[in-house]
């Protein structure tokens, strides 16, 4: 997932999950992968400790990692343990470091964990921080399908494209790439032509929901948000991605 800043990104990934989970579609691994973390939130599960944390613990101490095992395997193994298995789905989240410059560090890492954590999931979902830093760095060297999010507004399907363009440019591996417009509240006409030229193709749209502003008000998480035709327009994206 990704897209501009407060498109919906975080909210349609909890809401992708629900949808997996309730059609029994497969097992699921969500990874809050920006360092603004409220993934687990929106889930409404407890935070896990982050890998980030969990690398910079290590770090510290050296020392404590046992005779025979590789500094990486450690970390590796201790990532495991973090992930929150608390519910139908597991939730990993990456944390931000505490100081500059151990980005790269992590990034690698990251990179490496989801290439063999994530083989034993039928679906991970990458919940990603606005904008094009996680793909500029390459976070994600390959992707199965890359679901950009807009709000209902020209800047934001712009903001979609170039995101789209950097990823293509990068030669980041990209099995399908998809548009949702998120927060729609008119026709979708207007953004046709803008739209068309991202090149993306549209796996669906939500429309703007008051009710789920007013629950995101009372800090409930989306993934409790009942509503029939939000559900429906979720299950639409789905069958799209999946095609
Ligand atoms: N369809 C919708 N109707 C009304 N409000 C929505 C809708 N989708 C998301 N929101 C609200 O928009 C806000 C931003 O949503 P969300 O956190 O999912 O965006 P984001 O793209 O993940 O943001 P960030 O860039 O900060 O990670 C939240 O308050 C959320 O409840
Ligand atoms: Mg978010």
């Amino acid at each position: 997932m990704n897209g501009k800043g407060g498109t919906g990104k975080s909210s349609i990934a909890s809401l992708l999950v629900r949808h997996i989970i309730r059609k029994k579609l497969g097992s699921v691994l969500a990874i809050d992968a920006d360092p603004n973390s409220c993934l687990a939130d929106n889930l409404g599960v407890k935070k896990p400790d982050t890998i980030v944390g969990t690398c910079e613990e290590i770090s510290k101490n050296l020392s404590k990692i046992p005779a025979g095992i590789t500094k990486d395997r450690f970390i590796e193994m201790r990532v495991q343990e973090a992930i929150n298995e608390s519910g139908d789905f597991d939730l990993l989240v990456m944390g931000r470091p505490e100081g500059p410059g151990c980005y790269c560090y992590v990034n690698n890492l990251l990179r490496g964990i989801i290439g063999n954590i994530t083989k034993s999931y039928d679906f991970v979902i990458i919940d990603n921080a606005a904008g094009m830093e996680h793909i500029s760095r390459r976070t994600t060297g390959e992707m199965n399908k890359l679901l950009l999010v807009s709000d209902y507004s020209i800047p934001g399907v712009r903001s979609a494209g170039r995101i789209y363009e950097l990823a293509k440019g990068l030669g980041v591996k990209i099995g399908g790439a998809y548009l949702v417009v998120n927060k729609v509240s008119g026709p979708l006409a207007p953004l046709a032509g803008e739209i068309a030229e991202t090149g993306l193709e549209v796996a669906g749209s939500v429309p703007y929901d008051e009710e789920m502003v007013d629950w995101n008000v009372s800090n409930k998480p989306i993934f409790e948000f009942d509503d029939e035709t939000i559900e429906n327009n979720i299950a639409e994206i789905f069958t799209n991605l999946m095609r």
